[in-house]
């Protein structure tokens, strides 16, 4: 018999959170380390959100077990947000406050999926989201995309890569690790392919305030209206607000999924923590995904402070010892020879952490 299950036995650790726990030990111990690999913006969470934890602190009504589903107010703040950033209409009964976008992810793959269904996952992606289809017994299908295609997947690569077994398919845009976003027809084309095959969306848009250069965010719930009962909307704080550690994100799906999870997360967490529902409900105004995924093809094959970089693994390794700049490597998103850059950092260390990276690689 196994010491560890086999189902959670097969998980591995999440590499973005190793390679942040490696660059944090390093500056612990006084190393001056500039990290590109936690997702996450390195500045305090605005002072109006923090007071308002305080101030839950203080009441007593928050010192209890709330409802699952979240706070009544943060849930009807959460439905109004929804309504004004994505224009997607839902209720307060169609939502599930989680502890951060990820246990999100967990619950909606926990609640559509039975052994054996297949989910569509394009590549690179997020390194948590295969572990959390096969938690819940589902199969990842990654469909690869490159730099070539801007990181984004084709309706034909949908097609090809469908089976009668296909129940979901995993969007996210803005991306994370490529910071990709897809243009307003590709996702309306996407979100119908899906009604017409009756494939279920799945889309994270945890990074919908953070795009760039005219790029823009567009919900293919709203794009596509009739994908409404088939559809699981992600979110949360974290990104936005800077409130990565303050674990608060939702999902938002058909009621009868917010229900199933809804009772799902009864006997998993219970509510989330008061006091940060409360800071989430202080925070709910639109800000801005905060990735690059540069190639590192032209590095392949050279040697390096006496290492034959053969993989993005190694040249992170590398980097990190070498030059003291963190970030996570491509195999983490299956996009080996690529590497993802958070720059939710300063301007001086932002222009410090490329300006070593240049120098060790030029
Ligand atoms: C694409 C994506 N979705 C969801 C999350 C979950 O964020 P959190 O659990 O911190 O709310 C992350 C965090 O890195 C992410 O990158």
């Amino acid at each position: 018999m196994n010491r560890i299950s086999r189902r959670i036995g097969g998980i591995a650790e999440s590499a973005t959170l190793a390679v942040d726990a490696k660059a944090k030990a390093l500056k612990a111990a006084g190393e001056d380390v500039i990290g590109f690999g936690a997702g996450e913006p390195d500045f305090p969470t605005p002072p109006h959100i923090v007071d308002a934890a305080i101030a839950a602190c203080r009441d007593p009504k928050n010192h209890h077990y709330t409802p699952v589903g979240g706070l009544p107010e943060l849930r009807s703040a959460i439905a109004v947000k929804t309504k004004r950033d994505s224009g997607f209409d839902c209720t307060a009964a169609n939502i599930l406050v989680t502890n951060g976008g990820k246990q999100a992810v967990y619950n909606t793959f926990a609640t559509l999926l039975d052994p054996g269904d297949e989910v569509l996952v394009p590549a690179p992606y997020w390194t948590t989201y295969p572990e959390a289809i096969v938690l819940a017994g589902g199969v990842p299908v990654e469909i690869a995309t490159d730099v070539r295609s801007g990181f984004r997947v084709s309706l034909d690569q949908l097609e090809a890569a469908r089976t009668p077994r296909t129940k979901a398919l995993l969007f996210v845009s803005p991306s994370n690790p490529t910071g990709a976003v897809y243009p307003p027809d590709e996702v309306e084309a996407i979100g119908q392919w899906a009604v017409e095959h009756g494939v279920w969306v799945v889309t994270d848009e945890i990074y919908e305030h953070l795009t760039f250069d005219g790029h823009e965010f567009t919900s293919v719930a709203t794009a596509v209206p009739d994908l409404a009962d088939t559809c699981v909307i992600l979110n949360g704080v974290a990104k936005t607000y800077a409130m990565t550690g303050w674990r608060v994100g939702w999902m938002i799906g058909p009621t009868d999924v917010a229900t199933a999870a809804n009772n799902l997360q009864s006997h998993q967490t219970s509510n989330v923590c008061n006091v940060a529902q409360a800071a989430a409900l202080a925070c709910l105004e639109p800000q801005g995904a905060f990735y690059c995924f540069p190639s590192f093809e032209g590095v392949m094959g050279r040697t390096i402070a006496g290492r034959t970089i053969d993989s993005s693994m190694v040249l992170a390794d590398v980097v990190l010892s070498e030059a003291k700049v963190a970030f996570v490597p491509g195999e983490a998103f299956g996009a080996p020879g690529y590497g993802r850059f958070s720059f939710a950092l300063g301007d001086d260390d932002l222009g410090e952490g490329l300006t070593r990276l240049a120098t060790l690689l030029s």
